[in-house]
């Protein structure tokens, strides 16, 4: 999957569907965006996904309202303004639970359509996936985030999703009806029945990945996934350094699936570059663990090079969004090197001094002006060649192979003994870490103290 070259989609041909957003602020729920600044990052979506955008309207709660979410009086003003402006459909900025979906389409009736961010978030993935797993992969996020949603067929996501996400729309009506099921029961036993081969098949083609990935692990060639929030520059910079041609767009979500280059380290060494897909705030959990798969590849790479838009407005915002991110899937403790991009969009470079100083040890950089690309290169090879990352590790004996490849690349500060394993502190090249990772170990600080 991470080895296909990525396709540039098609142009969508449908007349741009008209819709409405609605951003909504829970006061007493802290939240990374300002509602102002999430309803425009919710326009940009829209955008992508082959929207046209005819208005928005916003509102600030203490709770939401339990059968619509907005306040009743939101609801009627909402309804004149759908009229005035003919959307076809209405877009919430946060996700809906089933009820308030439920209610909100009763209260809509035929006028327009309701889904949420969420669910937009899908739609797009399912337009942007070109690999067999990521096809899988969105198809079953859609499939389980649709089965307790589902009142009525949802054309927009029939229409929209190409490629992988292409019979997602053909819910509505398929199978027999049984004796007494409506037809919403036979389209929701549709959906069970789809889900269970969807993972059937995502199983298959997951083991074939997990093949293909040790082999790659055994070529020792060490892997640095490029991370950030979507839109940040990833794609240009893998690129720049491969001298590639990776798919390149100003939209959000360009790039899904991982897509690898080789790259040759100013030194001579090499490292396996991949770029992965774009974060975003209010990423949905269950999203998070749809791609939990595509996530690994991060997992599994020795060091993450973090892409900062430093021209966006958010983007410590947004940095934030990605380290809570790589902490939820497990990705903490790779070695990071963060880079400020796009800084030829910058007039004020001192604002960058004040602004990113919590952000540890950042190099500036223009993937697409490729500057300050030399001195991020020289970086990646000291960390991965020339850093050494002190560890401790509990290794069992039958690892032997592992063992060697510390005592001969790494600095052993003490080596203990002990019923089938041996205990190893010391230090360790960058590229190493994540092949050590699973004999970490955390030690007591008596231990640490010898
Ligand atoms: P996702 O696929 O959404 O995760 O995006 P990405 O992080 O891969 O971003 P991508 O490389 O597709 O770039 C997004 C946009 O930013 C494109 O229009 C790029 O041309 C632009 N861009 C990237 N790097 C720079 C830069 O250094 N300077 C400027 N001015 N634009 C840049």
């Amino acid at each position: 999957m991470c080895f296909m070259a990525k396709k540039i989609p098609e142009p969508t041909t449908y007349p741009r569907e008209r819709a409405y957003l609605i951003g909504v602020e829970l006061r007493n729920e802290p939240s990374l965006l300002r509602l102002e600044d999430s309803l425009s990052e919710l326009s940009l979506l829209a955008d992508t996904a082959g929207l046209e955008v005819v208005g928005e309207t916003w509102q600030r709660l203490d709770h939401p309202n339990p059968d619509t979410f907005v306040g009743s009086g939101k609801v009627e003003e909402i309804k004149a303004l759908v009229e005035e402006l003919s959307a076809e459909l209405l877009i919430f900025d946060i996700e809906l639970s089933p009820r308030h979906l439920r209610e909100l389409e009763q209260r809509f009736g035929n006028q327009v359509r309701v889904i949420d961010r969420t669910t937009l978030i899908l739609d797009i993935f399912a337009q942007h996936a070109h690999t067999r797993e990521g096809s899988l992969q969105v198809e079953l996020a859609q499939y389980e985030y649709r089965l307790p949603r589902l009142t009525r067929a949802w054309t927009h996501l029939a229409r929209q999703a190409g490629g992988g996400g292409g019979r997602t729309g053909s819910v509505g009506g398929v199978g027999l009806r049984g004796p007494g099921e409506t037809q919403l029961e036979v389209d929701r036993r549709e959906i069970r029945k789809r889900i269970t081969n969807l993972k059937l098949e995502l199983d298959k083609v997951r083991a074939h990945r997990m093949r293909h990935r040790v082999q790659r692990r055994r070529s020792q060639i060490p892997v640095v996934a490029l991370v950030g929030y979507t839109n940040a520059g990833k794609s240009t910079l893998l690129n720049a350094l491969a001298s590639s041609d990776v798919y390149v767009a100003n939209q959000l979500f360009a790039t899904l699936d991982p897509t690898t280059r080789r790259v040759t380290l100013p030194k001579g060494h090499t490292a396996l570059m991949t770029d992965t897909v774009g974060f975003i705030q209010k990423l949905p959990t269950q999203l998070v663990a749809a791609f939990r798969a595509t996530l690994e590849e991060i997992n599994e790479a020795d060091l993450l090079i973090h892409v900062i838009d430093c021209s966006h407005p958010n983007a410590l915002a947004q940095w934030q969004s990605v380290q809570f991110t790589l902490k939820e899937i497990g990705a903490q403790s790779i070695p990071v090197i963060n880079v400020l991009n796009k800084i030829d969009l910058l007039e004020n470079k001192e604002y960058l001094y004040t602004e990113f100083e919590q952000i540890p040890g950042t190099l500036q950089i223009s993937a697409l002006r490729k500057t300050g690309l030399k001195e991020l290169a020289q970086a990646i090879e000291g960390m991965l060649y020339e850093t050494l990352i002190p560890v401790n590790l509990k290794i069992p004996y039958r690892e032997g192979q592992l063992i060697s490849l510390f005592y001969d690349q790494g600095q052993v500060v003490k080596a203990e003994h002990s019923r089938g394993h041996i205990i190893l502190q010391g230090y360790i090249p960058g590229r190493l870490v994540t092949s050590f990772q699973p004999y970490s170990i955390q030690l007591s600080p008596s231990d640490q103290k010898e």
